[in-house]
């Protein structure tokens, strides 16, 4: 299938384009510098193969830029919406670096370029019409999406999605939980504050759950996913790992991975925020009050959830965290 994958330069949009290409997908990696996207693709087997294969092209394009969205998404069977701002969780309205700018318009951007590309006239005010062959669109959400919400994130996949649904395309939803991997910014710089110090800092009680995903089984799921995208279609998944688990044990099981032994150190939110609100004002803004909130949120994928999965991709097997923390994290 031909695939347009926005944040394809991206942890998760990444991790799927590179399966996809391993599944024999013709990919188009957008971005907003495809010097960039050629660099990423450059870095592994399957993208330098389907590169000599013509099966690998470039987009420069912005979901904050409705002109440069058209060519992205002319002649292509599929959508993968994959985006995030630059600096997330950390937002920055003077940029135009937040979730509802981003993510929530970003991705009504992209779906007004469908319409614009694809759609059939219609009476104002109606839904857009599209032929049966028009790209089907699969958009990456997040676990704790809601309308009514406290966080701005929330609300920005939820109105994100409400886009997707009402488009009139075919549509499939992935609600992501928390991804970890090898390139990882979360996990990872939490872990490696071990490398200089005596403990490992985090802020909150480190008792919020959460069912993390390994981005690996991400990638495996979409190629899946996109195989028959009839399983799912007009469908909202709930994509998580298989532990339950609190951030303490979660890190540990990390530790533990890496033959490391070092205690957990606690900051109270409140503190945290007090720290966020002085150095959100420092140059690359390196925490914020909300960044706080963001960090400690938790998020499980449901058993209903859980079932849906199972029934509609039976042999769709995620992978245990201790087994996917050692195979990057071991020693
Ligand atoms: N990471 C997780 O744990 C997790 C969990 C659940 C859901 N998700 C969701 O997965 C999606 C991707 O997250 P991620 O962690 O992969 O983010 P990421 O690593 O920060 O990647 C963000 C991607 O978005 C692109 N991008 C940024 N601004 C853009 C713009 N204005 N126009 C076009 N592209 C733009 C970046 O490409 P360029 O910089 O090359 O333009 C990059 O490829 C997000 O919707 C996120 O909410 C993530």
């Amino acid at each position: 299938m031909r695939i347009l994958v926005s944040g394809a330069t991206g942890f998760m949009g990444g991790t799927i384009a590179r399966h996809l290409l391993e599944a024999g997908h013709d990919v188009r990696a957008m971005s907003r510098s495809t010097g960039n996207a050629m660099r990423s693709f450059a870095g592994h087997q399957p993208g330098r193969q389907a590169l000599a294969e013509g099966r690998l092209t470039f987009i420069e394009a912005d979901v904050t830029r409705p002109s440069t969205l058209n060519a992205a998404v002319e002649n292509v069977e599929v959508v993968v919406q994959a985006v995030q701002f630059a600096g997330a969780p950390i937002e920055d309205p003077a940029r135009n670096l937040t979730y509802a700018a981003v993510d929530r318009d970003g991705t009504r951007n992209l779906l007004a370029a469908l319409v614009q590309v694809y759609g059939m006239p219609v009476a104002g005010g109606m839904p857009a019409r599209f032929p049966n062959d028009a790209p089907r669109v699969v958009y990456m959400s997040g676990i704790t999406a809601s309308p009514d919400s406290p966080y701005s994130w929330d609300r920005a996949k939820w109105e994100a999605e409400e886009a997707v649904r009402a488009s009139g395309l075919i549509w499939t939803i992935v609600r992501g939980c928390w991804a970890y991997g090898p390139q990882d910014v979360a996990l990872n710089r939490i872990i490696h504050y071990s490398d200089w110090l005596p403990f490992v800092p985090i802020f909150g009680d480190g008792n919020e759950t959460l069912t993390p995903l390994f981005v690996e089984d991400v990638g495996r799921f979409y190629a899946l996913l996109l195989a028959d995208l009839e399983k799912s279609r007009d469908t909202l998944l709930g994509l998580g790992g298989p532990d339950l688990v609190t951030l303490n044990e979660f890190l540990r099981l990390a530790l533990d991975a890496m033959g490391r032994r070092r205690p957990i150190l606690h900051i109270p939110k409140p503190l945290g925020k007090v720290q966020g609100a002085l150095l959100q004002h420092f140059p690359g803004r390196p925490l914020s009050p909300a960044a706080v909130d963001f960090v400690s949120q938790g998020g499980v994928v449901s058993p209903a959830q859980r079932q849906l999965l199972e029934e509609r991709f039976p042999e769709f097997q995620v992978t245990p965290a201790r087994h996917a923390l050692s195979s990057y994290l071991g020693t």
